[in-house]
This record gives C-alpha cells, structure tokens and sequence, in this order.
C-alpha cells in the first residue's frame, strides 16, 4: 500500500467511525414510545395525590397559624420565655406569674402586672422576629381582669432598629371580678420582616394579663385568628387530593403525655391544653427550646381547612404507643380502651349529626355540616408485635361501628427489611385497607425503585405511601437539600406510583413546611419566612402530578417494557376521560437530549396541538429561593402535531408533561 492509499484509508475509516459514534449515540437517544390508547389498566383514584401536614420546622405555631406571639399564655417551661420587661429600674414583684392550676388545668398561668411608678414595657420577640407589613392592619386581642380603673396600654409594633411602625391604645372596657376578652386593630406604617411587639403599661394599678394576641389582618378567608393566606394558597394551588394531618412523630409524642390528643386541641383557644413540640429538643444539631403546640390550629381548623382546598380529611390518631425511637412507651392493653374511643368520638365528630355528642359539639363550634370523613390512620411510625395488638383492638371497635370507614395502619419507618415485612404480611393477611409506607431516601434508591409496585400483591389491601422525600447529599443543609436532582428523582419515582394506581392508592410528599430560621428537618416541600413563601422544584413537582391526575392509566412502554430508567427515562401516563385529554409524564435523567416518538396504540384521535410543560436545569443542584422563586419550575409551550406523529425533545435532566386533547 503507497502512502497516498494509507492514507486514504486512514481518512475513510475515521469517517466511518466518526459516522458510527454519531448513529450509535443517536440511536441511544432516540427512542420508540407506545402508547396504549385503548386500554385503562387502573383507575386513578380522585384523592391519589395529596400532602401531609405535620407541625414540624415550626409549621403550626410560627407558620401557617398566623398568631404573631410566642408565648402568649405563658405556659412554656419558662413561663416568660419569649417575653423580656423592658425598664429603667426593675421594681420587685412589679410582673408576677400566677399559676391557678386548681380551677385551670388547662391554662394555668397568667400574668399580674403591679403598676404603681414609672411606665414600663413587655415586649415579645414573636416567633423568629414578627413579618409586619406596611398598611396592614393587625389585630390584638388579651384576656384581662382589672378590678378597679387604672392600667391601660399602648401597644407598638417596632422595627429592627426600634422605630414605631405601628400603635394602638388600648383601654380596657370592662372593670370588675371576671375576665374578659378585648381586641384592638391598629394600621402598620412600615413593613419589617423582623419586628417585635411591645405593651406599654401606664396608668396606676393591677391587671392581670392572659392570651396575649396579635394577628395579620390578612388571614386565609380573613377568618379571626386563621392561618396564613400566602401558605394556605401555596397548598390551596395544589388542588391536593387529601391532607394529612397532624402529622408524623408529633402523633406519638416522645412518651404518652405528650401524644397528640384531638380532644385538646377544639373549643376556645383559651382552653386548648399547650403542650411541648416533641421537635423542641429532638436534633442536637437544631435544638428549638421555643417549640410548643398551643393548638390554635386544631382539629376543627385542620378538617375546615381539607374543605376549604378541597381535600379529603386523613386525620391519623395514637395507637396506644409513643415514639419507639424515644420512650416506647405503650399503653396497657387492658387501658387501650380511652385511646380506642378517641378514633369513635372523632369520626362522630366529623361525621354525627345533632343527636350525637360529638356531632353536637361541632356543630356548635360553626359546621352544621359533616366533615364527611372517609379514612383514619391508626398510628404513625409504629412496628412490632405491641403494634399488632394493639391496631388489632382499634380495627375490631371501628370497623364494628363504622364498616365505611377506610383504616391506614404503618409498616414502621422503613420501606424493607424485618420489621416491614412483619408488618406488611400481618396487615396484608388482616385484609387491611391501607398500609402506609415511608420512604426518605436517596436520589439513586428513588430511581431504582421506580418498579417497586410493578410487582406488587394485587389484592385487597393497598399502599398509602404517606412520607417520602428524596435525601440529598449529606453535605447540603437546610433547603439546599430540595435541589433539582432530588425534585427529578422523585418525580421518576412518582411514574410508578401513578403506573400502579391500583396498588398505591395515595401519597404524599413530606415534611410540608419549614421555616428558614426555625427547621429541624430537611428536604421540605415549601419555605417560608415571616413574610413570603415559596415551592421547592419539589413542590412543583407534587403540583404538576395532583392537578394532572387523570382518570385512568394506561401502558406506556419502550421495546415491550414500562420505563423505567432505560437510558434514563422515567414515564407514565394516564387519560382524563372527563376533560379527553391524554397526559404523558416522562422523566429524563440523562446529561442528553433525547428524541421520542410516541406511537399511540389505538383508537383515540388527537387534537392537532399538545402542549409540553417542562422543569429542567442543567445544575443539578439548582434551587428556587426567596429571590428567585420559579427558577426551577414548569414552562409551558405549545405546539402542532406533525401528522399523526407525536415527537419530542427532552432536555437533559427534565421532568415533562405532555398534554393532548383527544376527539
Ligand atoms: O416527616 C418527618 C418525620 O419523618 C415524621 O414526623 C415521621 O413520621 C418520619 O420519621
């Protein structure tokens, strides 16, 4: 061969190679989807996505429950923590706290404020800071007695640097024995993200001083004492299929006493028994000595609330058994019997009518209506044979009395091993409605457990996957945590929970809310400051699935197969035969583009435009912020169909949402 033809061949071969690395790597991100028109191969029930509430990284007190004062009944440990008396010269006894526990078990403690000098103030530093905004009215409310005429207050809201941004007198009306109840609205001149709020005492005399209240005049429905509107809307946009509510651990308590008990948590504000946040000491590493639950949102808050986004109520009740990871305190079988008629008294609670005790109540507290409660969880996180007793007598006593009533009842905290698998095989035998599987775990245990329910048990009972959140790196903290890599995990794992909507039947992400200054867990699907809020790529994620449910799921597969991660892909889809509409979800976790077609099997017609929303970044590390609240989150486009084809582009690292309408 001469150096010419050597040459050439040289040439030619790199062409060769050249042109097969570019075929072989089209090839691979080229891809031939089916879709089986014709066929539902699940019925996707109206509730599948919902979300789970939890009073945890300050999400109840110092969150969506909008009071603005710590401590305002002065029932923490410290009676005054929260509060500081601010005055030139301290007099002694001038501030007592009275405690007044034989005729108030309930709430104790009261302030008595001796004024007889110089005027003083009480200032309280409100949760992490008080969020103000400028032209808002808010509105304070105090228990009071005050024998004789003497004491009034001015009350201030001052900014970081202690100037007045709002100021209101406030004289009480009522001078005698008894208590009574006040409010005042004063107007904020300025906004300020980190405020405190301060009673100025004048005058001469005694008053005693409890509940000591203020809220934003901008409440959820402007209802008196509410929830935050900015949070409720962020879930309210959701269109969530259920709430879950109240939580997670905080059900268990780290011992007994300190159990969630619904009982204590409805009526007058001022008789709703605070307790300890069992997160107030929980993580060395975010101690939160300030976390208590005064209830103000409870159990009547919580069922108003599932009906005013639309959502189905899932109340979860103690089982008799405190966090195992604490005490593991169980309750005495023979003693399970208050804890069983609690789960009774609450569905007549939410269900009865006048002629039953509980029905009463409600509708004395304002809802005529029924709550029309579906499910009860029985337990959180609880394993072993003291659990299977001990849900076996709560199932026996509700099932007798209400048969429609669906239980959920746990696998424990981890979604394998022994203690799962006794759970589930007990349940799974039990005929139980729902077990409620876990799962916090990593990017890649999400992707490779996109199958988990391809296989599952088809039988009586059904999964209620009730946490799960994808656990990033170790060395991101706090909201770093919900970066797009975990949002896009979830998302393909969420492909087979939807392809499985016969088996998993609801889900729902978790924790809900954090508070940037005041979290103890992370990832969480949506922070919030004194004043804003906004959704992680993961809540954009949860959003885009609930509000594009569908009715009926149906095969989509890659050479005969369900997708899930060949080169990358993740997908499901479902149609929506009250809208027609056809819905593609589809993952791509690849550094690429890839190309699909999508060859729809069957008899459905299309209409000539889809369209495709799209989350992506090629960061995976992106986050949205306070700043930058959208960066990862849906952009919608819409385009022709070409024929009768169906193709698209899939950025790198994107979840998609492929909508068409059909004839
Ligand atoms: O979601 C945070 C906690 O995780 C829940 O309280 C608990 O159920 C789980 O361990």
């Amino acid at each position: 061969m001469t150096i010419h033809s050597n040459l050439k061949y040289w040439f030619c071969s790199v062409i060769a190679i050249k042109f097969f690395a570019v075929s072989f790597v089209h090839a691979q991100n080229h891809h031939i989807i089916n879709l089986e028109t014709d066929k539902s191969i699940a019925k996707v029930q109206p509730n599948m996505w919902g979300v789970f509430f939890e009073d945890i990284n300050f999400g109840a007190d110092g969150g969506i429950y909008a009071e603005l004062i710590k401590n305002r009944s002065f029932e923490f440990a410290k009676p005054l923590m929260g509060w500081s008396i601010v005055r030139d010269k301290p007099q002694e006894g001038e501030v007592l706290v009275v405690n007044r526990k034989e005729v108030n078990q309930a709430n104790p403690r009261y302030l008595q404020v001796h004024k007889n000098t110089t005027d003083f103030e009480l200032v309280n530093e409100g949760f992490k800071g008080i969020g103000v905004k400028k032209d808002l009215s808010y509105n304070f409310s105090v228990m009071y007695r005050q024998a004789k005429v003497g004491v009034t207050m001015v009350l201030q809201l001052k900014d970081e640097n202690n100037k007045i941004i709002a100021q209101g007198d406030f004289k009480p009306d009522n001078i005698g024995d008894g208590w009574h109840k006040q409010s005042l609205s004063f107007v904020a001149t300025e906004s300020s993200a980190r405020a405190k709020f301060s009673i100025v005492f004048k005058g001469n005399g005694h008053i005693d001083l409890d509940m000591i209240s203020l809220f934003p005049g901008d409440t959820w429905k402007n209802r008196p004492q509410g929830l935050r509107a900015d949070m409720v809307q962020l879930l309210a946009d959701m269109k969530p299929g259920f709430i879950r509510f109240p939580g997670g651990c905080i059900v268990e308590g780290t011992d007994l006493a300190n159990r969630y008990q619904w009982k204590n948590t409805i009526g007058p504000i001022e008789g709703r028994k605070m307790i300890v946040n069992r997160w107030n000491n929980e993580f060395a590493h975010r101690p939160a000595p300030d976390y208590y639950q005064s209830f103000g949102l409870g159990f009547f808050e919580y069922f108003q609330l599932a009906e005013d986004i639309g959502s189905d109520a899932l109340p979860i009740l103690n089982c008799g058994m405190a966090c195992q990871f604490n005490s593991g305190e169980v309750v005495a079988l023979d003693e399970l019997q208050p804890y069983i008629q609690d789960a009774l008294d609450l569905i007549e609670f939410a269900n009865g009518n006048a002629s039953t005790v509980w029905g009463k109540k409600r509708i004395e507290l304002g809802h005529a209506k029924p709550f029309n409660l579906k499910m009860l969880g029985v337990g959180n996180e609880n394993w072993g044979p003291q659990y299977m007793e001990r849900v076996a007598l709560f199932k026996a006593a509700i099932k007798a009395k209400y048969p429609n009533i669906k239980l959920i009842y746990s696998s424990g905290t981890d979604p394998e091993g022994d203690r799962f698998n006794l759970l589930d095989n007990y349940l799974r035998n039990e005929k139980a409605d729902f077990i409620d599987e876990h799962y916090y775990r990593s990017a890649e245990w999400f992707l490779k457990n996109a199958g988990r329910y391809d296989n599952y048990p088809r039988n009586d009972t059904k999964v209620f996957v009730g946490e799960y959140a994808v656990h990033a790196d170790k060395n991101l903290t706090g909201k770093e945590k919900n970066n797009w890599q975990s949002a896009l995990a979830s998302a393909s794992l969420m492909t087979g929970l939807e392809r499985n909507a016969d088996v998993v039947q609801m889900a729902s992400y978790a924790p809900l809310f954090a508070h940037v200054d005041a979290w103890q867990w992370a990832p969480d699907m949506i922070w919030v400051d004194n004043l804003k809020s906004y959704g992680t790529p993961d809540y954009y994620v949860q959003k885009l699935f609930s509000t594009n449910k569908g009715t009926d799921v149906i095969a989509i597969t890659l050479n005969g197969k369900n997708i899930t991660g060949q080169n990358g892909l993740y997908a499901s889809s479902v149609l929506d035969k009250t809208k027609k509409e056809l819905i593609i979800k589809i993952a791509n976790n690849a550094a690429e583009e890839q190309h699909i077609d999508f060859t729809l099997l069957g008899k459905a017609k299309l209409k000539s435009k889809y369209s495709i929303e799209t989350m992506s970044d090629d960061n995976l590390n992106q986050l949205n912020s306070f700043e930058n609240p959208l960066a990862v989150s849906p952009q919608k486009s819409i385009y022709n169909m070409k024929g009768k084809g169906l193709n698209v582009r899939l950025k790198p690292y994107s979840f998609n949402l492929i909508k068409i309408g059909l004839n």
